[in-house]
């Protein structure tokens, strides 16, 4: 029989759905540092107060919620010893994910794998358990890059990932930085950057996700296990021409930006096809724009992911060489740079065996699966063991108000989290 969600669970969907939510399109706008992400931050106080767990709010800005066990997982006293990192004294079993969205995101794209943790761990003690290593709720900031452009943000500088000084100066679409977004929020920009101590606090992590494809419905199972994720990265692209009248000026006089912006776009879409990747245009700006005028200049993002990075680069390099030819062709300046990069990430065999195990015990088969899609657990793959359980979504639709995982799916997820903690916390 399929479990079914609990009050509590049910309960803390009922007091996040509302925050951050777009009356007219249904979908979530819950960008890092604003009201909205404000006040997903005090869901989650509520929630782990609910639960009398410890809450940190890390020196990133990443909440955690914490499950201690008397006398572990803390660091060794006097921070870390002369000339290097502290010694990994952490054993707690993170899990988690993030609170933040895409514009327009859909509701389960992050929350699913904080709710989820808060609700596996109301499960554990609704069984009695009691860990012998101490279990963390974390929820990453600015996990999409929706307003300062870099994703997966709070977690590459907890790891280190991203010089913070390069961070503080990301700006959003009004220029605001994120020193400034974090000040006005009263956190501190000059404290981030690197924090080992609480890496080493870090035994593993685990986060649970909604599933961003249909690979599971393909396959007709409930739950799967990450085996990595594809190489992937944002590019920005900067078309400058020159306005003129839509009316008078020739065609041959033009320096119209429009023009391989457009080519840039079907290049992109006929470069991954070629390959088996997967390449995207979906921001744009025109300036002025005005819809009598040839526009001055178009920025548009480029996303590209692939199964390997040397795909990933012959697809940036043959879209990037259209753009340039064409900017050329049609004496346009072009400027790109890369604004975000993640490189392949293959999970930890032996953690993804733990889960498996624990999944096998419960009756859940998972299969093994990679994903283009980009999380913390990527990030943090880099400096600890980490692992991911994704929940079928039986459309595949993500970062849209359509996503969608049935309620007993969920409920599975809640029951695979809770076992896998329980044989990690053990
Ligand atoms: C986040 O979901 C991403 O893959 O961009
Ligand atoms: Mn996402
Ligand atoms: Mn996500």
């Amino acid at each position: 029989m399929s479990p079914s969600p609990t009050p509590a669970y049910r309960s803390l969907w009922d007091s996040l759905l509302p925050i951050g939510r777009d009356p007219g399109t249904g979908g979530y706008r819950r960008f890092s540092w604003t009201p909205a992400d404000l006040d997903c931050r005090a869901w989650f106080e509520a929630a782990a107060r609910d639960r009398q767990l410890r809450t940190e709010r890390d020196r990133n800005g990443n909440l955690w919620a914490w499950w201690d066990v008397p006398g572990s997982g803390k660091p060794p006293p006097g921070g870390p010893p002369p000339g290097g990192a502290p010694p990994r004294v952490g054993t707690a079993v993170a899990t988690g994910s993030h609170l933040d969205s895409v514009p327009d995101g859909g509701a389960y794209d992050g929350p699913l794998g904080v709710l989820a943790a808060f609700a596996a761990i109301d499960e554990l003690r609704g069984e009695g358990f009691t860990p012998s290593r101490p279990i963390a709720v974390a929820a990453f900031t600015e996990e999409e890059g929706g307003r300062f452009g870099v994703a997966c943000l709070g977690s590459r500088l907890l790891a280190g990932a991203i010089d913070p000084d390069t961070a503080r100066e990301l700006q959003d679409g009004d220029g605001i930085t994120l020193a400034g977004a974090m000040r006005a929020a009263g956190q501190d920009p000059g404290l981030i950057g690197r924090d080992e101590d609480l890496i080493a606090r870090l035994g593993c992590y685990v986060e649970l996700h909604i599933e961003q494809g249909r690979a599971l419905a393909d396959l007709d199972a409930t739950l799967g296990i990450a085996d990595g994720i594809w190489p992937h990265g944002r590019w920005r692209l900067d078309f400058a021409g020159q306005a003129d009248h839509a009316g008078t000026a020739a065609l041959a006089d033009r320096r119209d930006p429009m023009i391989p912006y457009a080519a840039t776009v079907l290049a992109a879409r006929q470069a991954a096809a070629e390959r088996g990747a997967r390449a995207t245009i979906g921001k744009v700006t025109a300036e002025p724009g005005a819809a009598n005028a040839v526009c001055s200049e178009v920025r548009a993002w480029l996303d590209v992911r692939a199964a390997d990075g040397r795909t990933l680069e012959d697809t940036v390099d043959q879209i990037l060489g259209v753009a340039g030819q064409e900017s050329d062709a049609n004496r346009v300046a072009l400027a790109s740079r890369q604004e975000s990069f993640s490189p392949e990430v293959e999970f930890d065999v032996p953690l993804a065996g733990r889960l498996a195990g624990a999944l096998a015990a419960r009756g859940f088969e998972a299969p093994s699966l990679p994903t283009g899609a980009g999380h913390d657990a990527g990030v943090l793959a880099a400096r600890l063991p980490t692992a991911m359980l994704f929940v079928r979504n039986p459309t595949g639709v993500s970062h849209s108000p359509a996503e969608h995982a049935e309620d007993a799916d969920c409920a599975a997820g809640v029951a695979a989290l809770a076992a896998v903690l329980r044989d990690l916390a053990s």
